[in-house]
């Protein structure tokens, strides 16, 4: 068949921090973290036609129709992780024109990776499309130069997370359960909510090897926390709202914001558990993003 009229398509998994500890802080200002770091059936998906055009994006879905032409330009994550990845691939790359297809299902700037997850889902497809024959730990270090969650967001897989995002290692088993995922709307910067936060650390969390059940992570869970979710209530105060009309629902066993926020999620014993708490809080609050569904 025609190379050119093969499509290729990556999924960008919306990540999840399951708990966020800030443990220090380098030099050059970026944080250490100690994260546990999962991956839900929502995300944004990239399709990639090669061709002999020099490569553009275009962008589609519920949140990349409404971002403007600017935000498919060069900035673009994904068109970043493109041309570092095309400066490590050397003579021997494939065809490195085309047309890429970035549907945006994910909330922008929302602490669940959308912009990392889609610069991650990038660098695998074109890897793969390119036949880049670089080590991971290639892959991996230009990640981080992208951004501090697209390593883990590479590897798209339940991971620890730490230094400021590049050290990955295993997690704990996870038990199975539900989770809901909810965004109020309202788009927050990172480097706001840093700035907000109070100048404690906290210690690297001690994990089990394994959690037995759901009640058993969501114990450990509220336990330890998310540094960031403080901070981020002041900055986005529907954060709170939010948190709160979560734990209301029946069965609820945690809820938490991810990452800088403003998404939160709640765990649930089930899949259909969450799915029904979903549901419901769509019915009272229809301008809210929603996704509920199995977690592991
Ligand atoms: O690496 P990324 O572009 O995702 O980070 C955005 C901003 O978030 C950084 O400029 C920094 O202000 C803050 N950040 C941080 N420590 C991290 C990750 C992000 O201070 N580990």
């Amino acid at each position: 068949m025609d190379p050119s009229t093969q499509i290729l398509t990556e999924q960008a998994h919306a990540k999840i921090n399951l708990y966020l500890h800030v443990t220090g802080k380098r030099p050059d200002g970026y944080h250490l973290l100690d994260s546990l770091v999962v991956f839900a059936g929502a995300g944004d998906s990239l399709q990639y036609q090669p061709g002999a055009e020099p490569l553009h994006l275009e962008l589609t879905g519920r949140f990349g129709q409404t971002l403007g032409a600017d935000a498919a330009g060069p900035d673009n994550l994904v068109m970043k992780a493109a041309a570092a990845l095309r400066s490590v691939s050397g003579s021997s790359a494939h065809v490195q024109g085309g047309r890429l297809v970035l549907t945006k299902e994910l909330p922008v700037a929302s602490g669940i990776g959308g912009g990392s997850a889609d610069a991650a889902a990038a660098i695998r497809l074109l890897a793969r499309a390119w036949q880049v024959d670089v080590p991971v730990g290639t892959l991996m270090h230009l990640a981080e130069k992208l951004g501090a969650d697209v390593p883990v967001c590479v590897a798209s897989q339940t991971a620890r997370m730490e230094g400021i995002g590049e050290h990955l290692s295993a997690a704990p088993h996870l038990p199975t359960c539900g989770m809901v995922l909810v965004n109020c709307g309202q788009a927050v910067s990172t480097p706001d909510v840093f700035r907000k936060r109070d100048s404690a650390f906290r210690e690297r969390a001690i994990l089990p090897a394994e959690w037995k059940s759901a009640q058993d992570m969501a114990n450990d869970l509220a336990r330890l926390g998310n540094c960031l979710e403080a901070p981020a209530c002041e900055v986005c105060p529907p954060v709170r709202t939010v948190l709160s009309a979560l734990a209301e629902q029946a069965d609820c066993l945690l809820a938490r914001m991810s990452g800088s926020g403003a998404t939160c999620f709640a765990l649930f014993p089930s899949a259909e558990d969450a799915r029904k708490a979903a549901h419901a809080l769509g019915a009272e609050h229809p301008s809210w993003w929603l996704w509920g569904g199995a977690l592991a």
